[in-house]
């Protein structure tokens, strides 16, 4: 590992961005280096990502983005790639962000190679040095790994084989890594292992797009900076928690990837595991990032392994078959390219998670995530205990639920609490209904999109949204027994159609109740 080093201390700077508002920014020189610089997820979110940040005045003072690809093209090629995709991404936008681009002095060059040849690194220590001389990068390095997950490890070796790992004083060099980090409990702990070896944990910055979303920030802001919904935020009040990640795409043009990670790595591990901590954890003293990551690690250890005897009755697993999804007729699981015909992959799960600690103690916790659901809805809903007896007569009060909260995470952004009224006029009668806070219309501005969160807080050195090393080996231990008992087919995998909310088997995960899953 290497020797850990004090980060540098990065100042931040209010910007003044075209609008004249103030916005973070990175008051420093730096180089973005992109492995995948030709890929997928580079032109879908990093370029547009960059160019918006360039509009807000949110990138570093100089900035050179340093393409790694196989792709043999040079560096003119790349700035004209990158300027295209961004006029692709956003039509209305691309004149603005070009003019930002430029007007922001941010350069491209290209390393054209492979990771695997230590070459590739050498001429990007050239690059990087020219970066630093000539165009004001002043040291200061950010790996984005936008590559298949195989070759983060070889990159990590690559960087630190070239010398490109270690900090000098007063600069930075950090790792961004995206999901999937691992594909079991073992692989993330050898990838940890192989990453320490090149980078020190504090220079790591392992990605999960969810806590970058403003939404899912927001639960510690209303947690926390508030004083009404703390004291109900426990088992005294709350009857049971249910998270919903639905999706109404399908695989796309990732059926490949997906057999092998299937919604248990794809969504749970990393992204139901973060809203479950964000939830369900104490509150921590600072917003900074070790408090948080503290706090998220206790509430995850707390998570009840999951019993093997019980694992029918705990966890539902299923496959979509042909169905309609939006008016659309859409295939089935099996018929999607890239897809086995006789896969056993899961594209849907519900499960019923228990917390052992004095605030969750008895409150199941009920996930399910799937593809090929009616719609697109991601929320967390704490229902609360019924009253213990109410005072109307029968068929004054049979509309009466539990109170609930909602935060919707998306679309629709907000949160809502449903409550009971009384239905104007005679007789007495009460009735159900929501209290709505919509984000649309309190803020009049569009949040930023996830990756614009994800660049700035790497560049400013701000790890609170990203995942430290334990984080994320005690979420692949709690799904790790669930990986097994997949792998020895264990567990029934149930089918539903497309573009119905799942097999009809999750309904009865919540057995021992009377309790039904919240209709988003
Ligand atoms: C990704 C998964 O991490 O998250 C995808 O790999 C999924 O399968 C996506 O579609 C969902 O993200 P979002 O932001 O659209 O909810």
């Amino acid at each position: 590992m290497n020797a850990e080093v004090e980060p540098p201390d990065v100042a931040s700077i209010a910007a003044e961005t075209v609008d004249g508002t103030a916005a973070e920014s990175v008051a420093i020189g730096a180089a973005l280096v992109v492995f995948g610089a030709t890929g997928d997820l580079a032109h879908r979110k990093l370029y547009p990502a960059l160019a918006s940040m360039a509009v807000k005045g949110q990138l570093p003072h100089r900035l050179v983005v340093v393409g790694v690809g196989r792709t043999q093209i040079d560096d003119d090629d790349f700035d004209a790639e990158v300027h295209n995709t961004i006029a692709k991404a956003a039509p209305d936008h691309a004149p603005e962000w070009a003019e930002a681009l430029d007007r922001r002095h941010v350069r491209f060059r290209y390393v054209a190679g492979s990771i695997d040849d230590p070459e590739t690194f050498s001429r990007l220590a050239t690059v990087l040095a020219e970066a630093d001389k000539d165009l004001g990068a002043a040291g200061n390095r950010l790996y984005y790994l936008a590559t298949i997950p195989e070759l983060f490890e070889v990159a990590a070796r690559g960087l630190a084989g070239a010398g490109l790992s270690s900090e000098e004083p007063g600069t930075f060099r950090r790792i961004v890594v995206e999901k999937p980090f691992g594909h079991d409990l073992p692989s993330a702990i050898e990838l940890n292992d192989e990453l320490h070896k090149c980078f020190a944990e504090h220079q790591i910055y392992r990605i999960d797009h969810y806590l970058a979303k403003e939404t899912v920030q927001n639960i510690l802001a209303l947690r926390f900076t508030n004083a009404i919904f703390e004291p109900l935020w426990n088992r005294r009040y709350v009857d049971h928690v249910q998270i919903t990640v639905a999706e109404d795409l399908g695989v796309e043009h990732r059926g490949t990837f997906y057999e092998k990670a299937g919604a248990l790595r794809d969504i749970v591990q990393n992204h139901v595991m973060q809203v479950l901590a964000l939830t369900a954890m104490e509150p921590p003293p600072s917003f900074a990032a070790d408090p948080v990551r503290d706090e998220k690690v206790k509430l995850l250890r707390s998570v009840r392994p999951f019993d093997p005897e019980r694992l029918k009755r705990d966890v539902v697993r299923g496959q979509y078959d042909a169905g309609e999804v939006n008016g659309v007729p859409v295939p089935g699981y099996c018929e999607e390219e890239g897809v086995a015909s006789d896969s056993t992959t899961e594209t849907y799960l519900a499960m019923r998670i228990e917390i052992d600690n004095w605030r969750w103690a008895g409150v199941p916790f009920y996930v399910r995530t799937g593809k090929r659901l009616p719609k697109r809805v991601t929320e967390v809903t704490l229902r609360y205990h019924a009253v213990p007896y109410l005072p109307l007569p029968r068929g004054a009060a049979d509309s009466v639920e539990p109170n609930e909260l909602v935060l919707r995470i998306q679309p629709d952004e907000g949160i809502m609490l449903l409550f009971a009224a009384k239905v104007p006029g005679s007789p007495f009668r009460v009735k159900t209904v929501p209290l709505t806070f919509s984000y649309k219309e309190a803020f009049d501005e569009d949040p930023p999109e996830a990756y614009e969160r994800v660049l700035l807080d790497a560049f400013l050195g701000d790890a609170t949204l990203f995942i430290r090393e334990d984080e994320v080996l005690q979420s692949w231990r709690i799904v790790q027994p669930l990986i097994d008992a997949f792998a020895r087919g264990e567990v029934p995998l149930y089918r539903y159609a497309a573009g119905t909310w799942g097999p009809e088997e999750a309904n009865e995960l919540m057995h021992d109740s009377d309790d039904t899953w919240r209709c988003p």
